[in-house]
């Protein structure tokens, strides 16, 4: 098969449409023909030479894909060969072909060509993990979405509009319109507007529930600062640092709390509770049109240098795909 390969770390040009052995199918894993897979902020990492892949995964980039499910492996149950998936990866995406674990798995909703759920996997389970298993989202909650525009942002706007929230995002001011379109209550260009105020007005002064955070370090105090009483920010990205300074006392004046967490690093068994979670909650909205596969644009897998470029620009909304 085909695969993007990294000969040396560095810029998009790194990105090489190599030929490379076929994976097989280990204890509980699936091969799937991939006839899509998205691009993650992740993957621009991965190619610097900052996130190496974790033990036992693919090394080519991808963490999400869909398509046709061509091998079995042993120990796996109620699958066939033929069947159309959309998976979870821990890499190995940008590829023709690639291993999955079989709890990875998800079905392509209902409605959904097999080359728009690529874009799903990834940030729903990113998104439902931090907003709802962790952060408890409720109906009635404001949510404030740091990076808005973006994959994680564009899908965190529906399940919040999705789950009954309030939803105020952050993103520069070209991306407004579509994301009022989507569902957003506010949208804050945080290159000319202090989100701060923005929130504490729009809200009456009670600031934001929850908060799903991409920007880290640079963002610690406002985003105590924009929080309500009882509120909880769930850090996804270090996009502003990894190293900041937190006022406790501010925090505990607002009876807050913090997480911070990775979805590729967790182990198989974990990915397959998100997974199972996600097919439970989330994807029944997704069967009923309440939330939809935010797209870009697609490019030819080969050219995933140029995706790159894109996702380094800012300049998309929502998902770029890579066909192989
Ligand atoms: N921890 C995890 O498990 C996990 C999983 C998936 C993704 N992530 C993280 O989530 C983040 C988003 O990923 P993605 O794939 O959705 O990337 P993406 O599509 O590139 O979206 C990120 C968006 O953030 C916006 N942005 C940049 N600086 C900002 C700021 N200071 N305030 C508000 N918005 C800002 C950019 O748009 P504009 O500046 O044009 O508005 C950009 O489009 C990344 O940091 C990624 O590493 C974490």
């Amino acid at each position: 098969m085909h695969a993007i390969t990294i000969e040396q770390p560095g810029g998009p040009e790194a990105l090489l449409w190599t030929e490379v052995p076929d994976p097989t199918p280990g204890e509980g894993e699936v091969v799937v023909e991939v006839t899509a897979a998205a691009v993650n902020r992740a993957d621009v990492m991965q190619r610097q030479g900052h996130y190496p892949p974790p033990p036992g995964a693919p090394p080519y980039l991808g963490l999400e894909c869909s398509g046709v499910i061509t091998a079995i492996g042993p120990g796996v149950t109620g699958r066939h060969v033929g069947e159309r998936v959309c998976a979870l990866l821990a890499g190995g995406g940008y590829a023709e072909q690639v291993a999955v674990p079989e709890g990875q798995l998800l079905p392509v909703p209902q409605g959904m060509s097999l080359q728009e759920a690529a874009a799903l996997p990834e940030v729903a389970c990113t998104v439902w993990s931090n907003v709802v298993d962790i952060a408890r989202l409720r109906k009635g909650d404001t949510l404030l979405v740091h990076g808005g525009g973006g994959g994680i942002g564009t899908f965190a706007v529906q399940l919040g509009k999705a789950l009954g929230a309030t939803v105020i995002v952050t993103a520069r001011e070209p991306k407004h319109a579509r994301l009022l379109d989507l569902g957003a209550d506010l949208a804050i260009d945080y290159t000319s507007s202090d989100f701060v105020g923005a929130t504490l007005d729009f809200t009456e002064g009670r600031g934001a529930n929850v908060i799903l955070d991409i920007v880290g370090a640079k963002y610690l105090d406002r985003n105590v600062a924009a929080l309500a009483p009882d509120g909880r920010i769930a850090i996804i990205g270090l996009q502003g640092g990894r190293r900041g300074e937190l006022d406790l006392g501010a925090l505990m004046g607002k009876r807050g709390s913090v997480s911070a967490t990775t979805l590729r690093a967790r182990s198989v068994a974990d990915k397959a509770r998100i997974v199972a979670g996600v097919r439970e909650r989330v994807w029944p909205l997704v069967d009923a049109g309440a939330i939809r596969p935010i797209i870009d644009r697609a490019v030819p897998m080969r050219d995933a240098a140029d995706a790159h470029r894109l996702m380094e620009s800012s300049d998309h909304v929502g998902k770029i795909l890579l066909l192989p």
